[in-house]
């Protein structure tokens, strides 16, 4: 065998693993393509994301105050007066309007105040009674006077006053939800 011919046999083959120029650039290729795809990826991600947690990070809204009439209209009232007010609540996706009754009455001092008509005991709404000149509830019977103050029923607490304002004129009030079954006051949303 010739010189030439032992020289290349031990020639070593070279392959494309061997971090050729050419398999350089296509491994740096392919790196560059999957971190852009990644990034496209999870920019693309963000506004799907945001939009199935939206409902978990925003809270119910804060309840605005609605209008009553112009404070004067109830300088002189003899008992209590009843007024419907509109209410919308946002929860998450879903945009809730209802209408509340409330009742401005006095307290001992002839200091107006607002109540809720939704019952301490278990919610039920709570009419004003002429004739006896009390708040009868329908439901268990449950019984408090013009200023709301417990008298008697199964109610742990009197009727639930609401917040007020007066605002160019007009007496505002905040409505707000309180927890039933318990004697103190305690806002629920
Ligand atoms: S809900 Fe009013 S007394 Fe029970």
């Amino acid at each position: 065998m010739c010189a030439w011919r032992r020289e290349s046999a031990i020639m070593p083959v070279k392959t494309e693993a061997d971090g050729s120029p050419i398999q350089n650039r296509r491994s740096f290729l392919e790196v560059w393509a999957v971190l852009g795809s990644a990034l496209i990826g999870s920019l693309l991600a963000v506004p799907l994301i945001r939009f199935a947690v939206f409902p978990l990070l925003h809270r119910t809204t804060e309840l605005k105050s609605s209008p009553l009439g112009a404070l004067s209209e109830f300088s002189s009232i003899t008992e209590p007066v009843m007024r419907t007010i509109q209410i919308e609540q946002v929860d998450g996706w879903r945009k809730a309007i209802s209408e509340k009754a409330v009742y401005i009455t006095k307290d001992r001092q002839g200091q107006l105040r607002v109540l809720t008509s939704v019952c301490p005991h278990l919610g039920c709404t709570v009419p004003w009674n002429k004739e006896r000149m009390q708040f009868v509830c329908p439901c268990h019977g449950g019984t408090y006077m013009p200023d709301g103050g417990y008298i008697s029923g199964p109610a742990l607490r009197g009727m639930d006053t609401l917040e007020t304002s007066v605002e160019d004129g007009q007496l505002m009030v905040r409505f707000q939800y309180f927890r039933q079954l318990v004697s103190d006051k305690e806002v629920i949303g």
